[in-house]
């Protein structure tokens, strides 16, 4: 990186670890600290993922940096602190947040996502840094830099939407896992995924925002050469969640090892909203997975689930092998 840029990074650095001294060592923290412990998270993962907190001021960041030589204009390309309207003066962006600090693929601290401690009405549960000349969401994905060697190991990544997934997940000795920004997968992360390993777990929580949000990924993780299964969980519940309530033991057991194949999934997806009593949605879904079948590469795979279409729904082998024909040329 450039000068500037290794500035912005040494900005991220010394915050990262004033913010978690701030919450293991002070009275200021105390809360922050509780809060993570009232959740589950123990002194060794909050050290581990060198979670902190950003207190309630509007000028600790700018007086703490300025002190160690940085400039306001540093800062403010930081994303650290926000130039007040027409005024020389800053405000802290992250305030009263427990802090996630954000790695590049290197392990170089380049952004913030700071959590509520408590549900604040008009403000975002987490708090992200914006986009600068250092941190490019699109590519960033959390905690790659240190699952990276048990990716390998593992010749697998269980792909998550939250950090307190991810950390969670690490507690549960699946130390493979990683997560987005919080937003939809993109083109260039399945890219890096699939740079360093082809299998991918998507685990994504089990409510209609997770459930989409999940077959998007794994449309976009299959185009990039990604070979993908999912991980289902009860209704209502996230990773997180799951794991606290039933056990890590359990988590890998049943939610990990009986992760659902590309093709279990779509259908799974696609029956959704469906009532298959009635003709015109039964149609709709045997369409809608002849295209899916149309998609896969090996040929006994589609035989497979080919077969076991005309079983479920008692239609010839034949005319769904016609259909699939057609819906093949439509889809290409
Ligand atoms: P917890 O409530 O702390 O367990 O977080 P979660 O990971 O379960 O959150 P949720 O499932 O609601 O969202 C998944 C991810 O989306 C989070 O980890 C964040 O990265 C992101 N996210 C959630 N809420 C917000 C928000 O208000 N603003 C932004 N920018 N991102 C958010
Ligand atoms: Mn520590
Ligand atoms: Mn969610
Ligand atoms: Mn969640
Ligand atoms: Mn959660």
């Amino acid at each position: 990186g450039s000068k500037s840029e290794n500035a912005l990074v040494d900005a991220h650095e010394l915050l990262k670890k004033f913010y978690h001294h701030l919450l293991v060592n002070t009275k200021e923290g105390q809360e922050a600290y509780d809060y993570l412990i009232n959740r589950g998270f123990t002194r060794e993962i909050i050290d581990e993922f060198e979670i902190g907190y950003a207190l309630d001021s509007w000028d600790f960041v700018t007086k703490f940096l300025t002190k160690r030589g940085f400039k306001p204009d540093e800062m403010e390309a930081a994303g650290l602190i926000i130039k007040r309207n027409q005024e020389e003066s800053y405000f802290d962006r992250f305030r009263d947040r427990v802090m996630f600090p954000i790695a590049d693929l290197q392990g170089r601290t380049i952004a913030f996502s700071g959590r509520l401690l408590k549900e604040i009405k008009g403000q975002p549960k987490y708090l992200n840094s914006p986009e600068t000349s250092i941190f490019n969401k699109s590519r960033t994905l959390y905690n790659f830099h240190r699952a990276k060697k048990h990716i390998r190991k593992n010749q697998q990544v269980i792909l998550f939407e939250g950090f307190a997934d991810v950390i969670s997940s690490v507690t549960a000795e699946c130390q493979q896992s990683i997560a987005t920004m919080g937003t939809a997968l993109t083109e260039e992360q399945a890219k890096i995924i699939r740079r360093n390993v082809e299998s991918v777990i998507v685990c994504y929580d089990a409510d209609s925002a997770g459930i989409e949000a999940a077959y998007k990924a794994v449309n976009i993780l299959t185009d990039a050469g990604c070979s993908v299964k999912v991980a289902t969980m009860p209704d209502g519940y996230d990773p997180d969640d799951y794991i606290k309530e039933f056990g890590a033991a359990k988590f890998r057991n049943e939610v990990i090892e009986n992760s659902l194949t590309l093709m279990a999934f779509k259908m799974r997806y696609l029956r959704r909203g469906k009532n298959l009593q009635i003709e015109a949605d039964r149609m709709k879904y045997i369409d809608e997975v002849l295209k899916a079948v149309s998609q896969l590469t090996k040929a006994v795979e589609k035989d497979y689930y080919l077969r076991q279409l005309s079983q479920e729904f008692s239609i010839s082998l034949d005319a769904l092998k016609e259909q699939q024909q057609q819906v093949r040329h439509e889809v290409k």
